[in-house]
């Protein structure tokens, strides 16, 4: 096999949660182009049925799936229905998350209930049935958890939100070390800022300008930044890759001054 042939993702079958919009989007359409069957699954399913017939248009093959991740009865039929369109999933894609950025004292429950239910719940269940379905046919995967460097490094106003990603952080770890004997190898993306709905607003700000001018990179990432990181961990390429969290972030985390 030639090194290159080792990033091929022929015969593979990856669920990208969150897939409508975004990061996983655009994590979809690329894996499809490096050879996956894709199940994208989302809430809002038409949205996924634009990111299916872009991938198609690009000679992909992809389906859309209806998923709530907080509901593991959802997860459940998400799997069930990803099955019997394409197969089982050997790749999953914990791409789902959602942000409410407030200040600690004024943040209500409710709103910290959602961020961890969906950032970390979500996380949990999702990757529970695809291991538990994984081990009973004796398979091999890889699990992608796309936490933040939120989870690594603090900011002000995202205290919901850094707990979440450090708690999936933390459960990478664990996770690796309980499935990595069964072949199924669990890592995490640290991405630094990436332009999606999730926070276009702020970036199109002055304010949202200096933070990204003032980065170790001078930008903000492009979202096919993302795929390289996400196609090694992902693939046999990175076969002896088990439990790190990886920074993609051009230098973010590690700036002090
Ligand atoms: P986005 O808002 O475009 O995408 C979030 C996706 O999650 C959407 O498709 C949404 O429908 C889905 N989603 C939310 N709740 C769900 C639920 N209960 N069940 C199923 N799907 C659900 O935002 P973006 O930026 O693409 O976010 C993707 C991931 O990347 C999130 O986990 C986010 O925390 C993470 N991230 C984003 C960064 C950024 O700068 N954009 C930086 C670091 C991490």
């Amino acid at each position: 096999m030639l090194p290159m042939d080792r990033f091929r993702l022929d015969d593979k079958i990856a669920l990208v949660s969150g897939a409508s919009s975004g990061i996983g989007a655009a994590l979809a359409l690329g894996l499809a182009q490096c050879g996956a069957t894709i199940i994208a699954a989302a809430r809002r399913v038409e949205r996924l049925q634009r990111v299916v017939s872009g991938i198609t248009a690009a000679g992909g093959r992809a389906h859309a799936v209806a998923l709530d991740v907080t509901d593991p009865a959802s997860v459940r039929g998400a799997l069930d229905r990803a099955e019997s369109l394409a197969g089982p999933v050997d790749i999953l894609v914990n791409n789902a998350g959602v942000a409410e950025p407030s200040r600690f004292v004024t943040t209500n429950a409710g709103s910290r209930d959602h961020v961890m239910a969906t950032n970390f719940d979500g996380v949990w269940n999702l990757t529970q049935e695809v291991a538990k379905r994984l081990l009973a046919r004796k398979r091999s995967g890889s699990i992608i958890n796309v936490a933040s460097i939120l989870g690594i490094g603090a900011g002000v106003g995202y205290a919901s939100y850094s707990a979440s990603k450090a708690a999936v952080i933390q459960l990478t770890r664990v996770l690796a070390l309980e499935l990595g004997r069964s072949g199924i190898r669990v890592n995490a993306i640290a991405p630094g800022w990436f332009v999606t709905e999730m926070n276009d607003a702020f970036f199109a700000s002055d304010a949202g300008k200096a933070l990204a001018a003032r980065s170790p990179a001078g930008r903000t990432g492009e979202l096919h930044e993302l795929l390289g990181p996400v196609l090694l961990l992902a693939s046999d390429a990175g076969s002896y890759i088990n439990g790190v969290v990886l920074p993609v972030d051009g230098a973010h985390l590690v700036a002090l001054v």
